[in-house]
């Protein structure tokens, strides 16, 4: 998608679709009041005849009212005193969905004179929007292929725009990145193959360390080990490093993402229905990667260490078995319950090793943890667990301007009990109830005195059909909007 800013009375392409917004609750106003006075009423009549009010996500595409354009879309987004940068964001994600096949090749938005910074975000949300999967498509026909190719936002000062455009392109391209690693099947990203994707990342300045099977061993990481014992994939630990801060030696901030390829459940397997979705079990550490990406591309002023822990759990005559007790790095040992309870165990080792040898000022950890995430939040909302209010309350913060849903859980010591074993220090499942709050307890038990955030994004990794105009549906690339946010305004400089 070809982005580009262009003064209100810039000569329209041919084949452009022309999107105005409209407001809930009020008339016509700004461009969308001045074009339909100059067609004799013909849009607030075409809206009254279709049910559109203005109300976000509401879209009234206009065949031949668009002045110069070949086509008006009419875009609702919600309460104008609402209208902030997220809601300009989303309606020119809504404006590109409603005409991306329409066989028309230039989108122009046109937005509320205003604010300057509504109109990169504005780009953002086409960007984001205009994201697709396509390396496995032979055969779709060219009218069923997006036609839109280039997105034009009108803006007061179309060069401010562009330099205020550059940081959110390079969000856009970390995004896309993450994205293709959540959607790639399992049987192309492996491991190593994840690990060699994220070492190209160098050429963005980032250095790129990959620890295979040996190396772990020797630091005894025996719960992440464990995992990948059964898979004929070497499991890895890819270590991802940014120094962009005037002081190299600073504290750096560090992520943490649980990287399972694919997640059968191992000799605890799964059933039949919906494994398919497992390849997507590698969503945190397709998070961590697209964050460090994001902070690389727009040169952020801050160190940061993005750490993968990457395998893939089978089930295998040398798999672990349910019964077996590991030794993790920490030391602590713990007796496997379930085999499909593996995420916990790979992050275990790689939230050690962190706070271990990078002793960072925080770590967020992100991992497609627990069904029961799912259960208790739905499917927009990912769950925040802490050990830290100022960290959370700057990831809540993030969350909101981002528009990456975020609600905190609590870690009550009382259940923390429920974890401990007979024969262990501890075992991998707590029972049913509480199922991601056990989960997330048992992280903590690996984390010192360093603040700490666990996400579970098992709900919101990847979106079956999608009412955020901005996700299509497939992987979202959850936590790299609002972890890029949360390190931009609290952590750099
Ligand atoms: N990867 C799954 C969690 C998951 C479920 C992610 C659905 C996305 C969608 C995780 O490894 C898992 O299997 N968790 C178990 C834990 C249980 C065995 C204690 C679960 O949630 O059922
Ligand atoms: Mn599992
Ligand atoms: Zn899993």
């Amino acid at each position: 998608m070809e982005i580009e800013f262009v003064a209100a009375g810039a000569a329209v392409p041919e084949k452009t679709a022309l999107a105005v917004i409209a407001f809930e609750g009020q008339p016509l106003g700004g461009a969308a009041g001045e074009l339909d006075k100059a067609a004799g009423g013909a849009l607030a009549r075409a809206a009254a005849a279709s049910r559109f009010t203005g109300g976000k996500g509401q879209t009234l595409d206009v065949l031949g009212a668009g002045a110069d354009a070949a086509r008006l879309v009419l875009v609702g987004a919600g309460k104008a005193e609402a209208f902030d940068d997220l809601a300009a964001e989303h309606a020119a994600a809504a404006a590109y969905n409603a005409v991306k096949t329409s066989g028309l090749t230039t989108l122009r938005v046109v937005l509320p004179t205003g604010k300057d910074s509504a109109a990169p975000r504005a780009a953002l949300g086409v960007r984001l929007a205009a994201y697709r999967f396509d390396r496995y498509r032979t055969k779709e026909p060219a009218e069923k292929k997006p036609s839109v190719a280039k997105a034009q936002i009108v803006a007061a000062d179309a060069d401010a725009a562009l330099s205020a455009f550059a940081p959110f392109a390079a969000l856009a391209d970390a995004v896309a990145f993450s994205r293709d690693l959540v959607s790639e099947p399992p049987n192309v990203l492996y491991p190593a193959e994840f690990a060699r994707r994220v070492k190209e990342l160098e050429r963005l300045g980032l250095e790129v360390e990959v620890l295979g099977e040996p190396e772990m061993k020797e630091l005894g990481m025996g719960a992440l080990l464990g995992v990948g014992q059964g898979s004929i994939r070497e499991s890895q630990l890819a270590v991802i490093k940014w120094y962009g801060a005037a002081d190299k030696s600073a504290q750096p901030v560090a992520f943490v993402g649980k990287g399972v390829c694919f997640d059968t459940g191992g000799i605890s397997i799964k059933p039949a229905e919906g494994m398919e979705d497992m390849k997507w079990d590698m969503g945190g550490a397709a998070a961590v990667a697209g964050v460090m990406h994001v902070l690389a591309g727009r040169k952020a002023k801050v160190n940061a260490i993005g750490i993968l822990g990457l395998v893939e759990n089978m089930p295998d005559g040398n798999a672990q078995r349910p019964g077996d007790v590991v030794t993790s790095m920490s030391g602590q040992t713990i007796e496997i319950i379930n085999t499909d309870a593996e995420g916990r165990l790979v992050l275990a080792d790689a939230v050690w090793y962190c706070q271990d040898r990078f002793k960072p000022k925080f770590i967020v950890d992100l991992a497609t943890l627990t069904g029961a995430i799912i259960i208790s939040l739905g499917n927009d909302y990912a769950g925040l667990f802490s050990n830290n209010d100022e960290l959370s309350g700057n990831l809540l913060a993030a969350s909101e301007k981002e528009g990456e849903p975020l609600w905190r859980m609590p870690l009550p010591p009382q259940y923390d009990k429920n974890i401990d074993s007979v024969i262990a220090d501890m075992k991998n499942t707590g029972g049913r109830p509480g199922g991601s709050i056990t989960a997330a307890l048992f992280i903590q038990r690996f984390v010192n005195n360093v603040p700490w955030a666990h996400l579970d994004i098992a709900s919101t990794a990847w979106k079956k059909p999608s009412s955020v105009p901005t996700l299509p549906e497939g992987a979202t690339g959850y936590g790299v909007r609002l972890l890029n946010r949360m390190v931009q305004e609290k952590y750099e400089g």
